[in-house]
């Protein structure tokens, strides 16, 4: 069965084709990050605007490193939400037209729940029952999937998200954005032991907490206890150091609390999902202190796409899960 995946959510215009929801045969992406780069962040009414400018030339591209022509496509995947209202737009009118014109089945899919979907586009062997951490731009959500479309939220965060975090942290040292991969490759030169930073432990809940982490290396920056010139000419900790320091502390309640999770619900696999997943050092303290089995999608599979909404929709059609086209965005709809 192959599925086109149209996502258009946020910042990127994606289109995809994906085989019985694990094997791609195209996965195009057309990226604003440079022009909201100048803004130092997202500009909603840029966003939308963008995404009319590339869905038609991405899906003509996803359609020809297909290799196929609309007879070969058995049904369209498109995000709903959650998202910017604009953005999401975009990608659903554009999915109801083609599905009226070749009469072809919708299904609308949950961003978050494509992100989690991403593994199956690496691993064949996924394993129920899991706990997967979705840590995007917007989200961190720790979930139970006890079968496919089958969850239940354990945590979530009580104010920023983990990538938000990164990308707050990194305008604060003055390291651009998106902040996640600038914080990252930073840190590969810095000290994490340099700043004494806050973490968030929160008891026994599974929730998360990163505005405290981000307060404090705000008020670390300010009170001048961090050197941001590019010279080393002193011995306060550097941008490199303050930007360690920052990823260490919120690597280190993400992997916690999510080995703490999975111990508890006994757990056959971890699964990593999001933008932040796409972090080296995530990826690895994870993978090192786990007991339990974890899995990651691909890097370029965690950030925004299309393949993981369309692997998702395949098991939407497969669980008879077809929208109409009265189907609408739903800016806010929850993680799972
Ligand atoms: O999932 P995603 O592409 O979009 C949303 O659904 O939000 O996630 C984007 C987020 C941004 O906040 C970005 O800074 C973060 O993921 N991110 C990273 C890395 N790459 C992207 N955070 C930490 N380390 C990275 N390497
Ligand atoms: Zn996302």
């Amino acid at each position: 069965m192959k599925i086109l995946g149209i996502e258009t959510s946020c910042d990127e215009t994606a289109a995809a084709v994906v085989e019985d929801g694990a094997r791609i045969l195209s996965n195009q992406i057309a990226s604003q990050v440079e022009i909201h780069a100048r803004y130092g962040g997202i500009v909603p009414e840029v966003a939308s605007r963008q995404h009319i400018l590339a869905i038609i030339p991405i899906l003509q591209q996803a359609m020809a490193e297909a290799g196929v022509s609309w007879g070969d496509v058995d049904g369209i995947a498109v995000t709903i939400g959650p998202g910017l209202a604009g953005s999401l737009l975009v990608g659903v009118n554009v999915a109801k037209a083609i599905a009226l014109a070749h009469r072809l089945p919708i299904t609308g899919v949950n961003h978050l729940e494509g992100h989690i979907y991403a593994n199956w586009l690496t691993n064949r062997s996924v394993t129920f029952p899991l706990v997967c951490l979705i840590v995007s731009g917007g989200h961190s959500d720790l979930v139970l999937m006890k079968g496919h479309g089958d969850y239940v939220l354990l945590g979530r965060t009580r104010d920023d998200a983990a990538g938000e975090a990164f990308d707050k942290a990194a305008r604060i040292l003055g390291l651009g954005y998106p902040g996640g991969p600038a914080i990252e490759q930073a840190a590969r030169h810095g000290k994490a032991a340099s700043l004494k930073l806050p973490r968030a432990w929160l008891k026994e809940s599974s929730d998360f907490s990163f505005s405290g982490v981000k307060t404090a290396l705000l008020r670390l920056v300010e009170g001048g206890k961090v050197s941001l010139a590019a010279s080393q000419g002193n011995r306060l900790p550097t941008r490199n150091d303050a930007a360690a320091s920052f990823q260490e502390a919120v690597i280190e309640v993400l992997v916690t609390k999510t080995i703490a999770a999975a111990k508890e619900r006994r757990v056959k696999q971890i699964l990593l999902a999001g933008g932040v997943a796409s972090n080296g050092v995530l990826r690895r303290w994870l993978a090192e202190n786990s007991p339990i089995p974890v899995l990651v999608p691909e890097p370029i599979l965690c950030t925004d796409n299309a393949a993981m909404i369309a692997a998702c929709g395949y098991h939407r059609f497969q669980a008879g899960k077809i929208d109409g086209l009265d189907m609408d965005v739903i800016p806010n709809l929850k993680p799972v």
